[in-house]
């Protein structure tokens, strides 16, 4: 712990960067799975509301619920608790614990019970002195944290950047990332990292985070509303510091959390979340209660149309190609597998009035083959035409909807 502390000091008196390349091999595609943050928040009082509370019973009924809904056949496998999961000492011996009465049979046995249903565990911690509500921080403990996490068969760990001097950022990540890969256990790394240093003034240099982090997040916390969701939407349009240049199989951009079947967004606002975080290739971790989901939303995050999209095996995120009337109209491009093959995207952000209607030749959205293309809708799969490149591919776009098409050459 002392040497590690050591290290760190090190690298902030001499304040160098600390580079490492994380080589674990996961997220191949985006991460899919649920994470308990925007639903369940910090909830720790488990006498009042034990069924929602941040505890073991929470985990395991979400999992179950995973399972017999479809969910984890149709590739969401990581269970991730967010903050407050730890008892608010570490113990004895200086090791992060679970709070003992949320969590009676600690968390080896809760990634047990996960991995004997074909699920996967994943936990939150923070680079600072403590999380971001005020649970022990790995600060002075990466080593030992690192291995706590392998010892209980953690899958993945979100890592928090509240409580740190922004000058640790750049060793910190880097330096977790090290001591994850020394476990031997692969374990998906999910930064907060570029966020935080943008909240602090800083450009983040997004190479540098990408080979550190199987996934990082570029834009603050979602809520369950339409205009964070545009928000997000609007943030990767601009793509501020080329994020999504260097988003790719091994390290995603992260849009944050999919909060679909909670609230807040109408059915077209859940499909524009669902259908923009697949042109994004953003991770799609639901926040919602999976054992309460109504079916419509259900069948929209198990489409497999749009999953396919999202997991598709090029790996190169969406674009945005065009931007009109002041950003009411958006077209998205995301090129797939096999070549020659797009996603393309329309969304029509007004929340009032009729369907709009947008023309747009297809080679002006960079899609040029002289074949021409076969088109067809994704989430209810009408055929859509055949559109040569230079002609008009005309669609009808609802306020707060997307249009969401499939392009192959002919
Ligand atoms: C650790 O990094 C090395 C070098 O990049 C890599 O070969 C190895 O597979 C990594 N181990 C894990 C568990 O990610
Ligand atoms: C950004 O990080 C990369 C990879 O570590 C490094 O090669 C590059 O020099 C860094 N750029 C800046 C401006 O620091
Ligand atoms: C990211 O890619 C876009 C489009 O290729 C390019 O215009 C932009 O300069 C790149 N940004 C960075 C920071 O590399
Ligand atoms: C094609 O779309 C453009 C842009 O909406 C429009 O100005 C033009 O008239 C259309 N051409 C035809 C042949 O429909
Ligand atoms: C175009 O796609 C539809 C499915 O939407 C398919 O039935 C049809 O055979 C395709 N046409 C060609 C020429 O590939």
């Amino acid at each position: 712990m002392e040497v590690v502390q050591n290290i760190f000091v090190f690298l902030f008196l001499t304040n160098l960067r600390f580079v490492f390349n994380l080589n674990n091999n996961l997220a191949r595609t985006p991460p899919m799975g649920w994470l308990s943050w925007e639903r369940f928040e910090c909830n720790t009082d488990c006498m009042n509301d034990p069924d929602n509370c941040i505890g073991e019973r929470l985990v395991k009924t979400i999992a179950d619920a995973m399972v017999e809904k479809g969910f984890r056949d149709a590739g969401y496998t990581y269970v991730t608790l967010d903050d407050c999961w730890p008892a608010r000492e570490r113990d004895k011996q200086g090791r992060l614990q679970p709070d003992p009465l949320r969590f009676p049979n600690g968390i080896k046995y809760l990634a047990d019970y996960l991995h004997s249903k074909g699920l996967k565990l994943g936990l939150y911690e923070d680079i600072g002195t403590h999380t971001c509500a005020g649970f022990p921080g790995t600060q002075g403990h990466w080593k030992l944290d690192a291995q706590t996490y392998a010892d209980w068969g953690v899958d993945m760990i979100k890592f928090d950047g509240c409580n740190s001097d922004v000058q640790h950022y750049d060793m910190g990540f880097p330096l977790m990332a090290k001591y994850l890969n020394q476990t031997g256990r692969q374990i998906l790394y999910s930064c907060e990292w570029p966020l935080y240093e943008r909240a602090h003034g800083v450009k983040p240099n997004y190479t540098a985070v990408a080979e550190a982090c199987n996934t990082f997040r570029v834009y603050g916390d979602i809520y369950d509303a339409r205009q964070s969701i545009m928000s997000v939407v609007n943030w990767y349009g601009e793509n501020p510091g080329g994020f999504l240049n260097v988003s790719g199989p091994g390290h995603w951009s992260d849009g944050d959390m999919i909060t679909l079947g909670n609230y807040g967004l109408s059915h077209s606002e859940e499909r524009t979340q669902i259908g923009m975080w697949a042109i994004f290739a953003s991770p799609l971790l639901m926040s919602v209660d999976i054992r309460t989901i109504n079916d419509k939303s259900r069948r929209l995050l198990q489409h497999r149309g749009v999953l396919s999209i999202s997991q598709d095996s090029l790996g190169i995120p969406g674009r945005r190609i065009l931007n009109m009337e002041n950003g009411a109209i958006q077209v998205w491009v995301r090129p797939l597998a096999p070549r020659g093959t797009f996603a393309i995207a329309t969304i029509y952000t007004n929340t009032f009035g009729y369907p709009i209607k947008v023309s747009t030749k297809l080679s002006d959205l960079g899609l040029k083959n002289p074949n021409g293309y076969n088109v067809t809708e994704v989430f209810d799969g009408i055929h859509r035409g055949e559109f040569r490149s230079n002609h008009n591919y005309t669609r009808m776009v609802k306020p707060t909807d997307i249009d969401l098409v499939l392009a192959k050459v002919l």
